[in-house]
């Protein structure tokens, strides 16, 4: 391990609260070279898609294996504008996944599409097995958000074969998931477009909101960068009816220079922590979730099932001084946003889904983690009784 930082010295010192995100030991990582970018884009006098956004856009393509990588204003916008890419229309139906964030479901209401949900399998990612079956007899399924949730891939190979199979387009949602592999391909690759999220907890979050759409076919990227920007295509000459959803300069910038370079030592260390949880969490009350067997998985939340009543198992984290998530308490088919405002459909029952909504707890998982942490942790899930 580097040497800490002065917060993380101050923790070592006088062990405090184990956190779900250490913003401030990022910062202390990351001050020297994300000032220098301010000063840079401040300097330069051009703020809005310039040379940032350009030389980050060339640098995110080549790390996710995608042609084309079109900054934008967050992850909702980068799916909501890649479904208008792809002519997905008001009343056509999608199918999705009832676990993830809300924002995937929403950007299918946003264009008037139906979401359509399926269940998920054993670590919590839509059941491909279920959605093969489900479009064997659902014919008017054009689309599909498939999210590769809490860090891990899909198969890739397998969603091919679906893609393939059934003539249907494909958004990977990839927010929580940049750099996750399967097999040898990246995240993001397989789907005609895929949406990324650089929300600040993310795995490659930045210091406020942005979002990028990867795509490898040109006229979609082409498209991309017009829907982003009002749907111009020239200055003043507007032919699509577009968005304000640009990635500014000095977000672009600070992830370039700042946090993209450190996102594989990132990983590193997010893949140690999860192996020390799998290994050391022997309390036969939680259950750890395996990732699945394809992925190299880049480990944004570590999801563990508790087997007896949440709510305890909270109260005695919180008792040690360890914050937790959950991820997430509702199905998006029980979120008002969704009953009161879209039709949707449901094929089969969502019962894995409803397990991960009710027993599942998310443990810290930050590169910024010191090993003290880690033990504390892993003593506190074991020393757990209810
Ligand atoms: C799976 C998933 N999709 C989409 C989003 C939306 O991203 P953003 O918050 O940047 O709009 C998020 C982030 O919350 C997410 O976790």
């Amino acid at each position: 391990m580097p040497s800490p930082s002065l917060v993380q010295a101050v923790r070592l010192i006088s062990p405090m609260e184990v956190i779900l995100n250490d913003f401030k030991s990022q910062w202390a990582e990351i001050e020297t070279e994300a000032l220098a970018a301010i000063q840079r884009v401040g300097q330069s006098g051009w703020i809005v898609l310039g040379k940032e956004v350009s030389r980050f856009e060339t640098s995110l393509a080549a790390l996710m294996g995608a042609r084309h990588a079109i900054g934008c204003a967050n992850g909702l916008d980068a799916l909501e504008i890649s479904l208008r890419i792809l002519g997905i229309g008001r009343g056509e139906k999608v199918l999705t996944t009832p676990l993830s964030a809300f924002a995937t479901t929403l950007a299918i209401q946003k264009i008037g599409a139906v979401p359509c949900f399926v269940d998920v399998d054993s670590c919590g990612l839509i059941d491909l097995d279920k959605v093969d079956r489900v479009l064997e007899q659902e014919s008017d399924i054009k689309a599909m958000v498939p999210v590769h949730l809490y860090g891990h891939a899909l198969d890739l190979s397998r969603l091919e074969k679906i893609k393939n199979k059934f003539k249907i387009k494909i958004i990977e949602d990839c927010a929580q998931a940049i750099g996750a592999m399967s097999g040898s391909r990246s995240v993001g690759t397989v789907g005609d477009m895929a949406a990324l999220s650089f929300y600040p907890t993310k795995n490659l979050g930045a210091l406020g909101d942005g979002g990028a759409i990867l795509t490898s076919t040109a006229q979609y990227a082409t498209l991309a960068r017009s829907l982003r920007d009002y749907g111009q295509t020239a200055k003043y000459v507007h032919e699509h009816l577009g968005y304000n959803s640009r990635l500014d300069e000095l977000h672009a910038a600070i992830l370039n220079d700042a946090l993209l370079p450190r996102l594989e030592g990132a990983t590193v260390k997010r893949e140690k922590i999860a192996h020390l949880y799998i290994n050391g969490i022997t309390n036969p009350a939680i259950k750890v979730i395996a990732k699945p067997p394809h992925s190299t998985s880049v480990w944004h939340l570590f999801p563990v099932l508790v087997n007896g009543p949440r709510a305890s198992f909270q109260a005695h984290m919180k008792e040690k001084l360890i914050q937790t998530g959950i991820h997430y308490p509702f199905l998006i088919t029980n979120q008002k946003a969704l009953t009161n405002h879209s039709k949707f459909e449901v094929f089969g029952t969502l019962e894995a889904a409803q397990q991960f909504a009710e027993h599942e707890v998310s443990l810290p998982i930050h590169p910024y983690m010191l090993d003290a942490e880690i033990s504390r942790v892993i003593q506190a899930c074991n020393s757990w009784r209810f």
